[in-house]
């Protein structure tokens, strides 16, 4: 995102009182969900350890110029040596759930045929771990780490990763599903496609628009497979998919502004909502890429309307900022802009801090697309930390955007929204894709010199909020 460009630019003003709003633990129902998430290739490190096969985000962090200070992830948090104490950490923080993914090519090497049982044994102890300590299990099947084997023969662009993502589906869910009740299958869709196919800033690095909607489609073809997979490999435990998702406000109150931003919703949230809702995908958004269309390149077939539609439990919103639209003709095949409001807080990222659009997000996606239940599967800032003498960091800028954040989940509820939960990102600081190890997004701090952890104020915080949830009143 960038700043207008012109001048007469009237900002979208934020409700003030949303940034002062404060959550009030007494008032979430007794049995929602309170987590904080990690994905594998953030946190692992262990990158040739026990069998594990390279992964796209091996190849591209290796790839020099790929990745801030050629930053990889091949030891990260080292978390796959230190899983008791992180475990204890999680314990510590007080939430009843953890979110984490699975490793596709630590369970496959290439990706396809047998299982490399040392790579499933690794998460089999993960979930035993939160299981003993009370903890939740919350299991992302991808979180981008596709097997380099599979993208050597086309990768997500290709219908047979697709199909080899269902039967890995399967292989996970029959593994671990007597004891995982909550699959997600895919995270963020609109991240692995676009900035993987369409513009290159995440692996496998390509640009091309049609192949980013090629990618697109199987990615949901493959959530539909997987879906199928888990139901009849897990019986009766939950499935669903997480997006990220951006609530749209138009720059201006004008018409041109409000259509852009239409097309801005259509391109970031409805391509991917309507498809899972089982309506396909939307109109406007297939005119407007006309030849890059997955109909256009041949790629839809008889059934994936239905497939792609496979009835979820539950959907997953990460949800970090919202997108400010204006109107403009001739810019990429949107003809729309995101801009910047003047006088908002912004993130380390330059995310602008836009609570109350989380509370309109929620509301909205229930009122369009009814889900049994949504879930925040991840939010979360990052800011420059910086680390005391003592080691403690007093992260009072995160502090105050999960309070917000926390606060804004409380009128989606009154409203009717079926918020089951929410999940912190990040557990702790980690290997942050393009950025490398520089923005870090952890309540607890991690030193990659030593990998000393350190909670962090928002951390301690966060337990805090936690423990006033379930204390009598
Ligand atoms: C979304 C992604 O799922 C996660 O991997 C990433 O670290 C955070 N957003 C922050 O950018």
């Amino acid at each position: 995102t960038h700043p207008p460009a012109h001048s007469e630019f009237s900002p979208v003003t934020l409700p003030p009182e949303s940034l002062t709003a404060r959550p009030d633990p007494r008032r979430f129902p007794p049995r929602f969900t309170w987590g904080v998430a990690t994905a594998a290739y953030q946190v692992e490190g262990a990158a040739r350890e026990d069998g594990r096969g390279p992964s796209i985000w091996d190849t591209f962090s290796h790839t020099p110029g790929r990745v801030k200070g050629g930053d990889t992830g091949d030891v990260a948090c080292d978390h796959y040596h230190r899983l008791e104490a992180d475990l204890d950490l999680i314990a510590s923080l007080g939430v009843n759930a953890y979110r984490f993914s699975v490793a596709w090519p630590r369970v496959q090497p290439t990706g396809r045929g047998a299982v490399n049982p040392k790579g499933l044994d690794f998460y089999s102890r993960l979930v035993d771990g939160l299981l003993a300590r009370g903890v939740t299990p919350w299991l992302t099947l991808y979180h981008w780490d596709l097997p380099q084997a599979l993208q050597d023969t086309g990768g997500w662009a290709s219908r047979d990763t697709a199909h080899a993502f269902g039967e890995y589906a399967g292989i996970v869910a029959a593994g671990l599903g007597d004891r995982v009740r909550h699959f997600i299958t895919i995270n963020e869709p609109w991240c692995a496609a676009f900035l993987g196919y369409g513009i290159g800033i995440h692996a496998p690095g390509h640009t091309d628009l049609a192949r980013s909607y090629a990618a697109a489609h199987h990615l949901l073809v493959g959530h539909g497979l997987a879906v199928q997979a888990v139901r009849a490999h897990a019986p009766g435990a939950q499935v669903g998919i997480t997006l990220n998702l951006y609530e749209g406000y138009p720059a201006t109150d004008t018409p041109a502004d409000r259509a852009a931003t239409r097309r801005q919703d259509g391109f970031q949230n409805r391509w991917y909502l309507d498809p899972v809702y089982g309506r396909g995908y939307p109109q406007d958004i297939l005119d407007l890429l006309g030849d890059a269309s997955p109909h256009a390149q041949g790629l839809a077939l008889p059934g994936d309307t239905e497939l792609m539609g496979a009835p979820t439990d539950f959907l997953g919103v990460n949800m970090y900022s919202r997108a400010v639209v204006e109107d403009a003709p001739g810019d990429g095949w949107l003809h729309s802009r995101q801009v910047r409001p003047e006088g908002s807080e912004y993130t380390g990222f330059d995310w602008e801090v836009a609570p109350h659009s989380l509370t309109d997000l929620l509301l909205r996606v229930q009122r369009d697309y009814d889900p049994p239940a949504v879930y925040v599967t991840e939010n979360g800032a990052t800011y420059p930390d910086t680390v005391e003498t003592d080691g403690t960091v007093n992260d009072e800028a995160r502090t105050r955007y999960f309070q917000m954040h926390v606060a804004a989940l409380q009128p989606a509820l009154d409203g009717g929204a079926k918020v089951g939960g929410y999940f912190a990102w990040s557990l702790m600081d980690n290997f942050e894709w393009a950025e490398g190890y520089e923005k870090r997004f952890g309540i607890v701090h991690v030193d990659f010199g030593t990998q000393a952890r350190t909670v962090k104020a928002s951390g301690r915080w966060y337990a805090d909020f936690l423990a006033r949830t379930h204390a009598e009143v």
